[in-house]
C-alpha cells in the first residue's frame, strides 16, 4: 500500500482577506493527488504547542466555498511567535523565550511531510528558522500593507484599498457639503501603499505617508489655497505611520505579549498640528482601523490567494522547501526564505507613482 502523505497549513500574524482562499487552494490542489491528507493547526503554531494539540483535518467539507470569506478558518494570533514566545511573569511583566526547539520536536513527532506557513514578514522569519532546523516548510506571503519586497503584490492589499477608497468617497460628500477638511487615517505600518493608492483613487488633496515626512506649514498653505475663493473643502489621507519632518508619530504602547508597537491615532495628532499652525478650517478625523482587514476579499485577492495556494502545494510536491511563493513580473515564482525576509517594500520618494500623484495635484507636504 502506498504511504499517506500529510501537509500542515497554518495562518499567523494579523488576519487578512484572502487567507481562506489560500487554504482552499492548497486543499483543492492536494486532493488532486493520491494519498495526500491536508491538516490545519489552529491559531498559528499554538495548535502544535497546546496540550491537547489542536490540529484539524481539512476535508473538502471544511474548505468548500471558504475563498469568499474574510478572516481565517484556522484562526490566527500575533502573540505567540515561537522565536519570542511571551511568558507572563508573576510581577505582571512578560518575558520572551525561544520555543523553536520544542516546536521542531513536536512537528517532527507529528510526521508531516510538509508545512505551509501563510503569514507576513514575522511569520516567514519563523519559517526560515524552522527550515534551518530541519522542517520541510514553504511560505506564503500575506499582508494588507503590501510591504514585502520579494513579491510585487500581496493578497489583502487590493481589498484594503477598496474599503479605504469606498470610505474616502463617503467622506468627500461631507467635506463638500460642510466645507470641511476631512482627515482619514489608514493602516500600513511603515509603508504608505494603502494611503497613496487611496489618495489617487479617491482624489485627495493631501496624502501623508511614512516615507515622505511632512512640513505642517506646507499642508496649511495647501488647505488655505482650497478655501481662498470661499467655500472650499479638503480631503486628506494619512497613513498610520506618517510623521512630520520634526517631531514624532502617535503610537500607543504595545499590548502585553505583543512584540509590536500599536499604531493608530495620527489623524488626531495631525488635526491638532493643523490648528496649532493656524489652520482655520473646520476639521474632522476618521480612523478607519480594522474595517480595512475585514470581510470578503475582492476578486483580485481571491485569484491571487488561490493561485498562491496551488503554487505552494506544487512546491511541496517538488520537495522544494525553504522557499516562499511570490508573484513577480506577472509570474508565480518561489524565492528563498532568506530573500523573502531580507528587505521591506516601501514607497520610493522619487518613483513614478509619487511623481504621478503630484502631477494629479496631490500634496505630500514635502
Ligand atoms: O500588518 C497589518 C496591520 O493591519 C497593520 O496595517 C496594522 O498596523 C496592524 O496590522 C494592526 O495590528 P493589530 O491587529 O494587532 O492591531
Amino acid at each position: 500500500m502506498e504511504k499517506t502523505h500529510k501537509v500542515l497549513i497554518l495562518t499567523g500574524g494579523g488576519d487578512c482577506p484572502g487567507l481562506n482562499a489560500v487554504i482552499r487552494g492548497i486543499a483543492k490542489r492536494a486532493r488532486k493527488e493520491k494519498n495526500w491528507e491536508v491538516y490545519g493547526s489552529i491559531e498559528a503554531f499554538n495548535g502544535v504547542f497546546n496540550e491537547p494539540q489542536e490540529i484539524v483535518r481539512l476535508t473538502s467539507r471544511r474548505t468548500a466555498g471558504i475563498h469568499i470569506k474574510g478572516g481565517t478558518i484556522l484562526k490566527t494570533t500575533n502573540k505567540s511567535n515561537p522565536l519570542k514566545f511571551p511568558l507572563p511573569q508573576a510581577d505582571g511583566t512578560v518575558k520572551f523565550i525561544d520555543r523553536t526547539d520544542e516546536l521542531v520536536k513536536k512537528l517532527k513527532a507529528l510526521k508531516f511531510d510538509a508545512v505551509i506557513n501563510i503569514g507576513g514578514d514575522g511569520s516567514q522569519k519563523i519559517s526560515k528558522v524552522l527550515f534551518d532546523k530541519g522542517i520541510p516548510i514553504v511560505g506564503v506571503p500575506k499582508t494588507i500593507d503590501n510591504d514585502l519586497s520579494a513579491t510585487d503584490v500581496t493578497f489583502g492589499f487590493q481589498t484594503a484599498l477598496q474599503i479605504a477608497t469606498d470610505s474616502f468617497d463617503k467622506l468627500v460628500t461631507t467635506a463638500e457639503s460642510h466645507h470641511r477638511t476631512m482627515i482619514m487615517e489608514v493602516m500600513g505600518r511603515d509603508a504608505g501603499w494603502i494611503a497613496l493608492h487611496t489618495a489617487i483613487a479617491g482624489g485627495a488633496e493631501v496624502c501623508l505617508i511614512p516615507e515622505i515626512p511632512y512640513d505642517i506649514n506646507k499642508i496649511v498653505k495647501r488647505i488655505n489655497l482650497r478655501y481662498k475663493k470661499g467655500r472650499g473643502f479638503v480631503n486628506i489621507v494619512i497613513a498610520e505611520g506618517a510623521k512630520p519632518k520634526e517631531g514624532t508619530i502617535t503610537a500607543s504602547a504595545g499590548e502585553k505579549g505583543s512584540e509590536h508597537v500599536r499604531l493608530g491615532g495620527v489623524a488626531y495628532q495631525l488635526s491638532k498640528q493643523l490648528k496649532d499652525a493656524g489652520c482655520k478650517a473646520e476639521i474632522r478625523e476618521t480612523v478607519l482601523g480594522h474595517v480595512q482587514r475585514g470581510g470578503s476579499p475582492v476578486a483580485y485577492d481571491r485569484v491571487l490567494a488561490s493561485l498562491f495556494g496551488v503554487k505552494a502545494f506544487d512546491l511541496v510536491l517538488q520537495k522544494k522547501f525553504g522557499v516562499m511563493v511570490a508573484f513577480r513580473n506577472n509570474d508565480f515564482i518561489d524565492v528563498t526564505l532568506d530573500e523573502a525576509t531580507r528587505d521591506y517594500n516601501f514607497v520610493k520618494k522619487d518613483s513614478y507613482l509619487v511623481r504621478a500623484a503630484k502631477g494629479l495635484g496631490i500634496s505630500f507636504g514635502d
